[in-house]
């Protein structure tokens, strides 16, 4: 038992897009998500990882409620927001809020930070233009922002001030669930730690959640509590950071790792770089999607899908994890 509240409920979660693969030919589908399952309390951070075209942005666009799953479910705070009614989306949207990998991009760039900073509120909220002013400069002192800077726009800051911009913007409505897409990937070295000591900190103010997505785990090892490791719009790992970085039991996490700079010597030298690239998901392999990539390979890999189970104290999908 936890003392902290469930805060998101994600089960069996699926997105299919469909596409056209030329002239004359049907419709083909994309499981950019296929049956994803997990929770997250309340005030922690959960890490989302895996290759280019997993299936992460596609998890941020459901649980953002930008786009309607084809199926699952999503409760948050006990409210299902996969298949609501446009009124409650409305009133349960203001709770979840998206930053972006690009802060360039994300900020409109013929408006004031100030100006940035308040329109969600006047979306959301019934405030007045002075309390909304007052919520904004609040904000921008907490993310470490100047005074003079309420009246700037975007073209005049660095991409790190950016990023505090809209991490500013995403937590003016004073969300429960902030749903980072790789915050820190387009960023310096040396910005991406204070940005990330930055979020760390307002979790602690504000007792926000975090959905953490990137393709780097060295970048979540520090702000994450779960990890979730995703193959092909699927889950392969997933339990609490320590178990996934210290003893994984899926080739493909132990794959990920060994391609990351922060694992030692000793760890690395049992390890492999996953060889080939990710399948195409309109054409998945059939048994364990990793199969052709991965050096444990078996027949029964070939087959059946492996299902997410538990392995000693963490969940893994893969026939061998016992022994490997
Ligand atoms: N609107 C769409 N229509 C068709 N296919 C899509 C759409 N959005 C995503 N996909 C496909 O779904 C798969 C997952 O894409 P997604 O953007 O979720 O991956 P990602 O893990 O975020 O990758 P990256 O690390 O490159 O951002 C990819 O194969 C992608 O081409
Ligand atoms: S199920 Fe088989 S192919 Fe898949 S990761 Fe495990 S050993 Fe490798
Ligand atoms: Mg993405």
């Amino acid at each position: 038992m936890t003392d902290t509240p469930q805060l998101l409920q994600v089960e069996a979660l699926a997105k299919h897009y469909p596409v056209s693969t030329g002239f004359f030919k049907p419709r083909a589908l994309v499981r950019a998500l296929d049956g994803v399952s997990f929770q997250l309390d309340a005030g922690k951070t959960l890490a989302v990882v895996g290759e280019s075209g997993c299936g992460k942005t596609t998890l941020a666009r459901q649980i953002t409620m930008i786009e309607t799953p084809t199926a699952g479910l999503m409760r948050l705070d006990g409210t299902d927001i996969a298949s609501a009614s446009a009124e409650t989306l409305k009133r349960m949207r203001p709770q979840v809020q998206m930053v972006f990998q690009n802060p360039y991009a994300s900020l409109n760039p013929r408006k004031r930070i100030g100006s940035i900073l308040e329109e969600p509120l006047i979306i959301h909220t019934t405030l007045s233009p002075a309390g909304r002013g007052e919520k904004a400069r609040a904000m921008m002192a907490r993310v470490g922002l100047r005074p003079e800077h309420y009246g700037r726009y975007p073209h005049m800051f660095s991409g790190g001030q950016r990023q505090r911009i809209a991490i500013a913007r995403a937590l003016m409505t004073d969300p429960k669930l902030v749903v980072a897409d790789e915050p820190v990937s387009a960023l310096d070295v040396s910005i991406q730690a204070q940005v990330l000591n930055l979020l760390m900190d307002l979790q602690q103010e504000t007792g926000v959640a975090y959905i953490f997505v990137s393709h780097n785990l060295a970048v979540v090892e520090h702000i994450a509590d779960e990890v979730l490791v995703m193959y092909l719009g699927r889950v392969v790992e997933q339990g609490p950071k320590r178990m996934i970085f210290d003893s994984p039991r899926h080739p493909y996490t132990q794959a990920l790792l060994s391609a990351t700079p922060r694992v030692d010597v000793v760890q690395r030298k049992a390890r492999f770089i996953a060889r080939g690239e990710l399948p195409s998901p309109l054409d998945p392999p059939p048994g364990c999607a990793f199969h052709r990539r991965c050096p444990h390979t078996i027949d029964r890999c070939k087959q059946q899908v492996p299902e997410l189970r538990m392995i000693g104290s963490h969940l893994a999908a893969c026939h061998r994890a016992e022994e490997i």
